[in-house]
């Protein structure tokens, strides 16, 4: 058995830089025809040269695959009308975090008032730029996601004209909240349509399961699970694919991130497929992405093909998920 997608798309990305970025660059461009990438680097990036020059780095790393990044800036409140202007057609969506919520996020923002807010927003508005945030606040660490719901509910009733995708959610009261506002739409990870927090910590623990937000209940799965397995018109793939190298994950103070990117269709194909509902994958990821944000990728076939595919134990010192399992489809090479 086959199928072929036509021009997958994984709409949240890290592909880091320097060593890391040659090492994972090229994984996503071999299953994907192009990608959100996100710009929680060291510095973060905020600039219009940074995103230029980022952009050249990652390309030179796809070689010559068919790959198209699309870049993101990392928000701050002071961007204004000029520079959004400016830095426009870089740029697909500019990305929201939490100051010290997750990997990298030091500078982000940590006044959620809207007005703090509204200059930048109002000017993204204006010039139709996507926002995507990630939604947690610093409170209990399982509550976080649903603690942060009212102020997508403040943004998304004060600007409805601004698109906000609400970035790997993780819980049922995020899958409703979205369905509630017109301009709220949403990413899913791989990771969170497989686990819960069992699997991270309900055994020995799994430092390569341990990422932001973290896995939550049963319930919260099969709420993502059923609007992803529909291909929801709200909803799209995003990976949250986050290496980091295996003495940063298996050490005390793991970093946080699940490396999902070269096994992440197989690892879809066989979902969607134990769920028959496989003719809906091309939606999720990609139809939906097209829709939300407007573009038109490279066209690239990938081929699935139904054939045991067992997932190398490492790619250099990234370890993936399903390391050294055996996944029931692989990707033509
Ligand atoms: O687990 C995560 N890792 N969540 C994020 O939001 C960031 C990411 C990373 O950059 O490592
Ligand atoms: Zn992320």
């Amino acid at each position: 058995m086959q199928l072929t997608l036509q021009s997958p798309l994984d709409m949240h990305l890290h592909l880091r830089d320097n060593q890391m970025l040659k090492t994972v660059a090229p994984l996503s461009a071999a299953s994907f025809a192009g990608a959100l990438v996100m710009p929680n680097l060291i510095p973060p990036i905020t600039t219009k040269q940074m995103v230029q020059e980022y952009k050249e780095r990652i390309l030179e790393a796809i070689d010559d695959e068919v790959f198209k990044p699309y870049m993101t800036l990392f928000f701050r409140p002071e961007y204004d009308y000029e520079f959004l202007e400016q830095v426009k057609d870089d740029i697909l969506a500019i990305k929201l975090y939490p100051a010290g919520i997750t990997t990298n996020s030091e500078d982000g923002v940590d006044n959620f008032s809207v007005d703090a807010l509204a200059p930048t927003l109002e000017a993204m508005s204006e010039l139709g730029i996507p926002l995507c945030v990630h939604g947690e606040t610093n409170g209990f660490v399982m509550d976080r996601e649903a603690e942060f719901i009212p102020i997508y509910e403040r943004i998304a009733k004060r600007f409805p004209d601004l698109t906000i995708i609400m970035e790997h959610i993780t819980t049922k009261d995020a899958v409703d909240a979205l369905m509630r506002y017109e301009n709220l739409y949403a990413t899913i990870t791989l990771h969170h349509l497989y686990i819960t927090l069992d699997d991270v910590a309900g055994g020995l623990l799994q430092p390569h399961l341990f990422c932001k937000p973290i896995a939550k209940r049963p319930e919260d799965r099969m709420a993502l699970r059923k609007v992803a397995f529909m291909a929801h018109e709200k909803v799209m793939f995003g990976s949250d694919s986050a290496p980091h190298p295996r003495d940063k994950k298996e050490a005390p103070g793991c970093a946080a991130g699940v490396f999902t990117a070269p096994i992440a269709l197989p690892a879809l194909a066989q979902l969607f497929e134990a769920a028959g509902v496989l003719e809906n994958l091309q939606k999720f990821v990609s139809d939906n992405a097209q829709k939300i944000y407007a573009i038109t990728p490279p066209q690239k076939e990938v081929r699935l093909i139904k054939e045991p595919f067992t997932v190398p134990q490492s790619y250099n010192d990234v370890v993936p998920m399903f390391a050294g399992k055996e996944l029931t489809w692989r990707v033509d090479a």
